[in-house]
């Protein structure tokens, strides 16, 4: 089955400007690279299908189709776009949050999907994947203030039964969405989206690099990589010009002369992140 067919794709900005004329179809298990240089539309093509490239001013599209698991007309119906829009896990460029409490931006992320006790999925996620590891938090002993308290009381933890790891999570998930930096705020992002993976069969991530140091690029790919090995029917698009996600087999360049995508030669992970296990989990 193919999971997203886009065919003859044109997308134009203002008066002539053509950026893309083209087709793909993307298949449950491909995890694609789409690449090519800045400005060429690799951002406004997934706004396009997102239903959220309404800010643009002249923007133009045409297509024959694009479809969702060959029955979805997802740019010709809204309610096929909002079915579409609910089975993607889409992380954009921009990282903005809908609140300032990183456990609500979780919790918001998993609202249409888990019916019950979501401030404890949320611990879960946190706690399998490791989250905490990335953004430094240690096991120093806590202030608790008034955030961290009631993160405490969202999540139903009394303070005397607490353990160590779960006193990471919540100083992690009392954190300020404003008072984060960059890479902070880009995993962030990441991760409050992913967490809705286990009901979703497609993830797009717009520049998931951006921001991130050294340990950070490695931990996000391991996460990665550890949710596609849980789901491997999962398709994946990453925006990104860097060649060092393992799990990528396919990838996509949209080429700015010929104004089309091209399907490039086969992948090969650079090792500028350290050394990569069979498993494609960085070490
Ligand atoms: N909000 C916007 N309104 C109008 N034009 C835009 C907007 N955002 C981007 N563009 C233009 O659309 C083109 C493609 O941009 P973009 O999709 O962001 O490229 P990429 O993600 O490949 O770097 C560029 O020429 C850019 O200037
Ligand atoms: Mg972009």
């Amino acid at each position: 089955m193919e999971l997203l067919t886009i065919n003859q794709f044109n997308l134009s900005i203002g008066e002539n400007h053509k950026i893309i004329n083209g087709s793909f179809s993307i298949h449950p298990g491909d995890v694609i690279l789409l690449t090519g240089p800045n400005g060429c539309g690799k951002s406004t093509l997934i706004k396009v299908l997102m239903g959220a490239a309404f800010n643009y001013a002249g923007l133009d599209y045409s297509y024959s189709f694009v479809t969702y698991k060959e029955e979805y007309s997802i740019l010709d119906s809204e309610s096929e776009n909002e079915a579409f829009r609910r089975s993607v896990c889409y992380v954009s460029q921009e990282d903005e949050f809908e609140s300032d409490s990183v456990l609500n931006c979780f919790v918001n992320s998993i609202d249409y999907t888990v019916r019950e006790n979501k401030a404890a999925y949320v611990l879960d996620f946190i706690k399998q994947f490791l989250i905490c590891d990335c953004f430094g938090i240690g096991p120093t002993k806590v202030r608790p203030d008034r955030n961290y308290r009631c993160v405490l009381k969202q999540l139903g933890i009394s303070r005397h039964e607490i353990t160590q790891e779960d006193i990471l999570a919540v100083k992690y998930l009392s954190m300020s969405t404003k008072r984060m930096s960059g890479g902070q705020k880009k995993l962030t992002n990441i991760f409050s989206n992913l967490i809705r993976y286990q009901f979703c069969d497609l993830l797009i991530l717009d520049e998931p690099l951006n921001n991130l140091d050294y340990n950070n690029v490695r931990a996000f790919s391991n996460v990665l990589t550890k949710i596609y090995r849980l789901k491997p029917e999962l398709a994946i698009i990453l925006v990104t010009h860097c060649r060092s996600i393992p799990i990528v087999n396919r990838i996509i360049e949209i080429d700015p002369v010929r104004k089309r995508f091209n399907e490039c030669e086969s992948y090969v992970c650079s090792s500028c992140f350290g050394t990569v296990g069979e498993d494609g989990v960085y070490q």
